[in-house]
C-alpha cells in the first residue's frame, strides 16, 4: 500500500502522528518535525485543551493577538481585541478609532436578533395534504422540543414560530419547514440543529401514520440551521460635519466627495465591491477570531447579504446631507458570548474580559464597528495616499525578517525607509548592503 495513506491515524499518539508525517511527507523539510514539536504550550494541561478542539491535532498555529484602542461605541470606550496576520489592519483600525473618537464616535443599533433553520422535505403528493398535515400537527412539532428549549426559554429565547414553505415551483417536490429562533447570548448552532432534528424526527413519526400520505410519504432530506441571518442585524454609523474631514491636502468637502464616490463605485461594480467588503471583513473577522466565534458562518452570511439585491454590492453606504458626512452599514451577525469556544479557549476569555464581558448584542455592535472602522481607514487611504504607503510601512518588518535581517539592520532599515520607498527589492538590497558591511 502507498505509504502516503494510513488507516487508524487518529488512534496514534501525537508524537507518532508527527513521526509518521515526517517520514512520509516531510523528508525534504527536516525542520518541519522540530517545528511541529516546539509550537506546543509548555503547560501540558493547557496544550491538551487545544488538542481536544479537533481531531488529529499536531501542534498550534500562532496568529498575533492585538488590541485596537480608543473606540467610542454608543458613548462607551473599548479596546477591541483582534486576531489577524495582515500587518496594517490593527494600525488602520486604531487610526480610524482615534479619528472618530473626537467626532462623536460610532453609533449602533440592533435591528433584530432572529435566526432560522430549515427541515428540507421531499413530497410528491398534493401540496394541500402536506399543508393540512402541518397545520394539524404544528403544536405537536413545537411541543417536541420543549425539553431542549427549557434553558433558552428561561433566557427569554427559544423557538418563535414554525411555517411550511412550498418551493415545488422552483424544485420539483421541494418543501421546507422554516423554524425561527432567538438564542439569547449563544450563537445557537447546536441548539437550533438539535431542535430541527427533533422536530424532523417527530414529523417522520407522525407522518408515517397519516392516512392521506398513504401513497406519497413526505421524506426528510436534511435538517440544518441557516447561516444566512438577514434578521439578525446590527446597524453601525458615524457622522460628522464635512468640514471636520479635512485631510492634509484636501478640504473636508473634497475628501467627502472622493470618499462618497468610492463607496458608490463599490455599490455599482462587483469587481470593486468584493475588495471593498474584504476591507470590512478585515475588521470583522479579526474580532470574530479573537472572540472565538465562527468566522466561516459569519463570512458566508455576510456575503450572501451583500448579494441580496441579486448583485453583489458594497455593505456600507456613504453620503453627504446638509453638509454632514454620513457613513454606515448594516451587517448580519449571528454571534455568541456563551457556548462554543467562548469558555474553552483561554485567549477568548481574555478577549471577552477586554471587552468587559459583552452580551451577544454588544458583540454584534463591536464587530460591526470594527468592520466600519476598517472600511473607513481603507477607503480613506485609497482616495488619498493610496493603500501601499501605509501597508508597506507596516509590512517592512515582515520583509526584513524574510531577508534574515538582524535587529541592528532592522533598526537602521526602519530609519532609512522613513524617507525611501519600500518594496521587496529595495528592502532586499538594503539588507544585502548592510549585511555585507558587517
Ligand atoms: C486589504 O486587505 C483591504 C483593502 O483592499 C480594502 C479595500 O480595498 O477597500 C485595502
Amino acid at each position: 500500500m502507498d505509504n502516503k495513506t494510513i488507516n487508524g491515524f487518529s488512534k496514534l499518539s501525537k508524537k507518532e502522528k508527527i513521526k509518521w508525517l515526517s517520514k512520509n511527507y516531510l523528508t525534504d523539510n527536516p525542520e518541519a518535525e522540530r517545528l511541529l514539536s516546539v509550537y506546543w504550550h509548555e503547560d501540558s494541561a493547557r496544550q491538551k485543551r487545544h488538542d481536544e478542539f479537533i481531531e488529529n491535532a499536531l501542534s498550534n498555529f500562532f496568529l498575533p493577538f492585538a488590541v485596537a484602542p480608543n473606540f467610542s461605541i454608543d458613548g462607551r470606550i473599548y479596546a477591541i481585541p483582534m486576531v489577524i496576520e495582515e500587518s496594517s489592519v490593527v494600525a488602520a483600525a486604531s487610526n480610524a478609532a482615534k479619528f472618530w473618537l473626537t467626532r462623536g464616535g460610532f453609533k449602533t443599533e440592533i435591528l433584530s436578533t432572529v435566526k432560522s433553520g430549515q427541515i428540507h422535505l421531499n413530497f410528491s403528493g398534493a401540496s394541500s395534504d402536506l399543508i393540512d398535515f402541518f397545520n394539524q400537527n404544528k403544536e405537536l412539532l413545537i411541543n417536541s422540543i420543549s425539553d431542549l428549549s427549557q434553558s433558552m426559554i428561561k433566557r427569554g429565547a427559544g423557538l418563535l414560530d414554525l411555517s411550511l414553505v412550498d418551493q415545488s415551483d422552483k424544485l420539483s417536490n421541494y418543501f421546507f419547514i422554516d423554524a425561527r429562533f432567538k438564542t439569547a447570548d449563544a450563537m445557537g448552532a447546536n441548539y437550533i440543529n438539535s431542535c430541527l432534528e427533533t422536530i424532523a424526527d417527530t414529523f417522520s413519526v407522525l407522518s408515517a401514520d397519516y392516512i392521506p400520505f398513504q401513497n406519497h410519504k413526505p421524506e426528510v432530506v436534511m435538517s440544518i440551521l441557516s447561516n444566512y441571518v438577514p434578521e439578525c442585524l446590527v446597524r453601525v454609523s458615524v457622522q460628522c460635519p464635512v468640514s471636520d474631514l479635512a485631510q492634509s491636502e484636501l478640504s473636508g468637502a473634497e475628501f467627502a466627495e472622493k470618499f462618497v464616490r468610492a463607496v458608490k463605485i463599490a455599490q455599482t461594480n462587483p469587481l470593486r465591491a468584493v475588495t471593498h467588503n474584504k476591507g470590512i471583513m478585515n475588521g470583522v473577522d479579526a474580532v470574530i477570531l479573537a472572540t472565538g466565534n465562527d468566522f466561516r458562518a459569519v463570512e458566508a452570511g455576510i456575503h450572501a447579504y451583500a448579494s441580496k439585491s441579486g448583485t453583489y454590492k458594497s455593505l456600507s453606504t456613504a453620503g453627504v446631507q446638509d453638509r454632514w458626512f454620513k457613513f454606515s452599514m448594516e451587517l448580519p451577525l449571528a454571534l455568541g458570548t456563551v457556548g462554543g469556544l467562548t469558555k474553552l479557549h483561554p485567549m477568548v476569555g481574555v478577549a471577552m474580559s477586554i471587552l468587559q464581558e459583552p452580551s451577544a448584542e454588544d458583540l454584534m455592535k463591536i464587530v460591526a464597528t470594527a468592520g466600519l472602522a476598517q472600511n473607513f481607514a481603507a477607503v480613506r487611504s485609497l482616495v488619498t495616499t493610496g493603500i501601499q504607503k501605509g501597508h508597506m510601512k507596516m509590512h517592512l518588518l515582515n520583509l526584513l525578517s524574510q531577508y534574515n535581517a538582524d535587529d541592528s539592520i532592522k533598526s537602521a532599515a526602519v530609519e532609512h525607509f522613513k524617507t525611501h520607498t519600500i518594496s521587496a527589492r529595495s528592502v532586499a538590497d538594503f539588507v544585502a548592503a548592510h549585511s555585507a558591511n558587517d
